[in-house]
């Protein structure tokens, strides 16, 4: 194992034109603006438009990153894709998203931990660059969520939106950045209090989102919590070392109530679900590109990233930037 860390490079995101308001989804359901910002803090969300795929938006999000990083795809030997919402059952998005970058070297491949996904798939790359199995990575968080909402359930269809962010990950630095500590974590007895009903061996269709909202909520903020402080605890660092912490954007009420139970002030807070909504996998690489391109993460700044979502999968990444 090299002492070298995975430093990110570079950052890039991509958000489909089509924005759809809290008034627009209140007339064709039976919600308002004032529920869904007063219970989630969403107003708005970008919707895929016809025949623009979870590859179409990870690519655009990979050529912004490797652009920020000044690279080129030859320049990457290893694809990860964080998705719940891939173009096909198979093969692996992350090979579409390979032949679309037009790349014949390398590998690529998928990671399925729904809304954990891009912690995944970060804590993933990290490894393989560790191990030696590649050199330099292209981590993508993707999501088409439009595609799998039952349009007519007010309870989950105002929660999410499509969107995808990617960073390039490279081993280097000078020992002080890059991933300093990580911490995965799963527990499938709560399998279906956050699921879509649907797939190749159980019915043989894409299927819907259904949630238990308020059980996710219950477990949300103390399962983000202990992963945070779990990768804290093992780095000697403390919650007022950290300049930023940019969690999932699941819901403005999960974010507030873990910020709050952490003691880490709401201006160190990175938020973007007021205008994204949940984009599932894409959520924490857009709202790291959002905060690095307006310039509030630099060079040198203490990152704390988490994410909790169905399966129930959580996780967090501590990362010197
Ligand atoms: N507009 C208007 N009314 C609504 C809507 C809506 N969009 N959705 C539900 N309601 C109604 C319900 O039908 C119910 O009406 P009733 O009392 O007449 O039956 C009422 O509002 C209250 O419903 P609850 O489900 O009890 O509402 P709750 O206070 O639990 O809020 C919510 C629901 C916002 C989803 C909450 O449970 C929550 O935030 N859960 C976390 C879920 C989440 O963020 N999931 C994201 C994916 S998971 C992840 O990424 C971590």
């Amino acid at each position: 194992m090299s002492d070298l860390r995975s430093i990110v490079r570079g950052v890039g995101g991509y958000l489909p034109d089509r924005i759809v308001t809290n008034d627009e989804l209140a007339k064709t359901i039976d919600t308002s603006d004032e529920w869904i910002q007063q219970r989630v803090g969403i107003k708005q969300r970008h919707i895929a438009a016809e025949g623009e795929f979870t590859s179409d938006l990870a690519v655009h999000a990979a050529r912004r990153a490797l652009d920020n990083a000044r690279l080129s795809p030859d320049d990457i030997d290893l694809i990860i894709v964080g998705t719940t919402t891939p173009d096909y059952t198979y093969p692996a998005t992350a090979t579409l998203v390979q032949n679309k970058l037009g790349m014949h070297h390398g590998f690529a491949f998928d990671i399925q931990a729904v809304c954990s996904g891009f912690v995944y798939a970060m804590v993933t790359a990290d490894s393989y660059l560790k191990n030696g199995m590649a050199k330099r990575a292209l981590v993508i968080g993707a999501e088409t969520n439009s595609r799998i909402l039952d349009w007519t359930d007010r309870t989950t269809c105002v929660l999410f939106g499509d969107g995808a962010g990617a960073v390039v990950v490279e081993l280097g630095g000078d020992g002080e950045r890059g991933i300093l500590a990580s911490s995965l974590r799963s527990d499938g007895h709560f399998w279906d209090k956050l699921y879509v009903d649907g797939g190749p061996s159980t019915t043989q269709t894409v299927g819907h989102v259904h949630m238990e909202g308020k059980e996710v909520f219950r477990h949300a903020v103390g399962k983000i919590t202990d992963v945070v402080e779990n990768v804290l605890s093992r780095t000697g660092y403390t919650v007022k070392d950290l300049d930023w912490f940019v969690p999932h954007q699941a819901n403005l009420r999960i974010i507030q109530g873990a910020g709050e139970k952490l003691h880490i002030p709401p201006e160190k807070v990175i938020v973007t679900v007021d205008r994204h909504a949940n984009t599932s996998a894409a959520s924490v690489p857009l709202a790291l590109t959002e905060a690095v391109t307006d310039g509030r993460i630099k060079r040198g700044d203490l990152v704390m990233i988490e994410a909790m979502g169905g399966g129930f999968t959580w996780g967090a990444s501590l990362i010197r930037w």
